[in-house]
């Protein structure tokens, strides 16, 4: 039997750090009630003319690459989760194959937004299950500043998201104890518009460039705040249970939650509603704000670098997201 297991993680944030006390300046919000509704601190913004979402890939990809300890010319296809592409099309996986070197090598692009990792793990876990491909490179990576409303009119969206990028290499193995053990993916229409950006869509009559010079709000973040809240409070529990009960394990095997950062309270009432212990939830969002599909990625590599991921660990990775959509998947470290 073939099974996936992660061999590399790593990845890349922009050193151009974004205070609460900076976002004060420029709106009227405060440090206060950022922390307070969703606990971040901080979050990374790209440089321009340095970073660009296939950019910032690339550095987190090298550093799984190398400590999966492989080349990037073993990598035989790449799948990469974002919604803020470099361009509309072709999307960033097709800059980052040409970045690291690997042409001919297939590309899948991933637009499932804050699930998007899980979404892209539960893809390359099926690829190399069926035997397809070998070693796959995971990437979920995002600049959202730049869609961004700085304004006091965009506070409500604006202080919650970052950019950043995460990788993982995801390796074909016969071996049980060290593997993807399942994943598991929804989704709900019905709430399409309660978290969304409208442009560049197509549900125009014409060209939406001209529309969006009389109505620049439809390129923005459109977000339905306690609407996702509500829902996401719920989707988190039920997707992580749904990955125990499929793999007869209790929450109390979990060694490590690795939640879509979405913000803190929401993390915060998912550990209570598992009853786990503070230790056993990984929370960076106080740091990099909500960074969408690279979120997870960059909280487990980062989990990973403090020793917090260790051989034989439950790990379980779980999302919610624009969509809506729910995701989770438990590996066996
Ligand atoms: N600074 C200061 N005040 C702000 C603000 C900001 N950045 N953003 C909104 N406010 C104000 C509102 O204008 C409103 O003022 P009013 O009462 O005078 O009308 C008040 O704060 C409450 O707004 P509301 O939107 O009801 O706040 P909330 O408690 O629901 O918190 C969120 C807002 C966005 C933090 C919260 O709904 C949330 O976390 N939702 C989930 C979002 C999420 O996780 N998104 C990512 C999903 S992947």
């Amino acid at each position: 039997m073939i099974y996936s297991k992660i061999i590399g993680v790593g990845h890349y944030v922009p050193d151009n750090i974004i205070t609460n006390q900076y976002l004060e300046s420029i709106m009227d919000t405060t440090d206060a009630w950022i922390t307070e509704r969703t606990g971040i601190k901080e979050r990374r913004y790209f440089t321009y003319g340095k970073d660009t979402n296939a950019s910032m890939a690339t550095e987190a990809a090298q550093i799984a690459i190398e400590r999966a300890g492989i080349t990037p010319q073993d990598i035989d296809f790449i799948v990469y989760a974002t919604i803020t592409p470099d361009y509309y099309f072709p999307g960033p996986g097709f800059v980052l194959q040409r970045n690291l070197g690997i042409q001919n090598v297939g590309v899948l692009d991933i637009r499932d937004q804050c699930s998007g990792f899980v979404y892209a793990i539960a893809t390359a876990d099926q690829f190399i299950r069926s035997g397809m491909y070998k070693n796959i490179l995971v990437i979920g990576a995002e600049v959202q500043s730049t869609f961004l409303n700085h304004s006091t009119e965009g506070r409500g969206v604006a202080v919650i998201f970052g950019d950043g990028a995460g990788a993982a290499v995801l390796q074909a193995t016969t071996d049980k104890n060290h593997r993807i053990l399942s994943t598991h993916l929804h989704a709900d229409g019905n709430f399409a518009e309660d978290l969304y950006v409208k442009d560049p869509g197509s549900t125009r009559e014409k060209r939406f460039f001209d529309d969006l010079i009389a109505d620049k709000s439809t390129g923005e973040v459109i977000m339905n705040g306690n609407m996702v809240f509500k829902h996401a409070i719920v989707r988190f529990p039920e997707v992580i249970k749904e990955a125990l009960t499929a793999n007869q394990l209790t929450p109390q095997d979990i060694d490590l939650l690795v939640p879509h950062q979405a913000n803190l309270r929401i993390s915060e009432y998912v550990r209570q509603q598992m009853g786990l212990p503070e230790e056993k939830v990984m929370n960076n969002i106080q740091k990099y704000g909500n960074t969408t599909a690279a979120s997870i990625p960059i909280a487990l590599s980062e989990a990973w670098e403090s020793g917090r991921v260790k051989d034989g660990n439950l790990i379980c990775l779980a999302a919610f997201g624009s969509g809506f959509t729910w995701g989770s998947a438990l590996i066996r470290w």
